[in-house]
């Protein structure tokens, strides 16, 4: 597996125990506020599910076309983006235009994965052709 993937899967990994943490504090108290729930929300699922998709997406994907992953180092890019980007969404979420900010990086690295895997799943071209 890639430093790619496994930093990707140990940051899913990361964010799975925060966010749980988060869920056990909401159960206990009678209401919380609204921040709460979507940091609760967003580090579940861009940061454990998204995460580990990356993860083990950059990993298995590209390998059904038998090529390797087109853009190793936009994986890396998208990396530090989608943490910079989760990490400052639920932060700074009523904050503006800091939030607004933050979901562009979000949303940027989201792209790039897209666009990687996209290009990772073209099939190779015969060598007699
Ligand atoms: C230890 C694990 C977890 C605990 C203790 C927990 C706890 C909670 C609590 C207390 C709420 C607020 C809803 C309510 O007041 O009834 C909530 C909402 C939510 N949780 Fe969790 N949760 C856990 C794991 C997860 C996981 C693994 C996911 C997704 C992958 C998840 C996704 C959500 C979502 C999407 C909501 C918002 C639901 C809505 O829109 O009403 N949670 N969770
Ligand atoms: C660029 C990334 C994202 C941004 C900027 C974003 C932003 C938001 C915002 C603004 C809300 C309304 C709550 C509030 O006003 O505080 C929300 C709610 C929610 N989002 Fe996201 N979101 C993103 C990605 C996702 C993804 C990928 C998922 C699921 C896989 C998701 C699931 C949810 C759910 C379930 C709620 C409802 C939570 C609740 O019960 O309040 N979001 N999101």
């Amino acid at each position: 597996m890639s430093p790619l993937s496994k930093n990707f899967v140990r940051a899913s990994l990361i964010y799975f125990f925060i966010a749980a943490v988060l869920g056990i504090i909401m159960i206990s108290m009678k209401s919380y506020p609204a921040q709460l729930l979507f940091t609760h929300v967003h580090l579940n699922l861009l940061g454990w599910m998204s995460m580990m998709i990356y993860g083990v997406g950059y990993h298995i994907l590209p390998r059904f076309t038998g090529k390797p992953l087109a853009y190793p180092k936009m994986g890396e890019v998208h990396f530090y983006l989608a943490n910079t980007g989760l990490v400052g969404l639920v932060c700074f979420r009523p904050f503006h235009p800091l939030a607004e900010i933050f979901a562009g990086v979000q949303v940027i690295s989201v792209g790039l994965f897209v666009f990687n895997i996209w290009m990772s799943l073209i099939p190779p071209k015969p060598e007699h052709e």
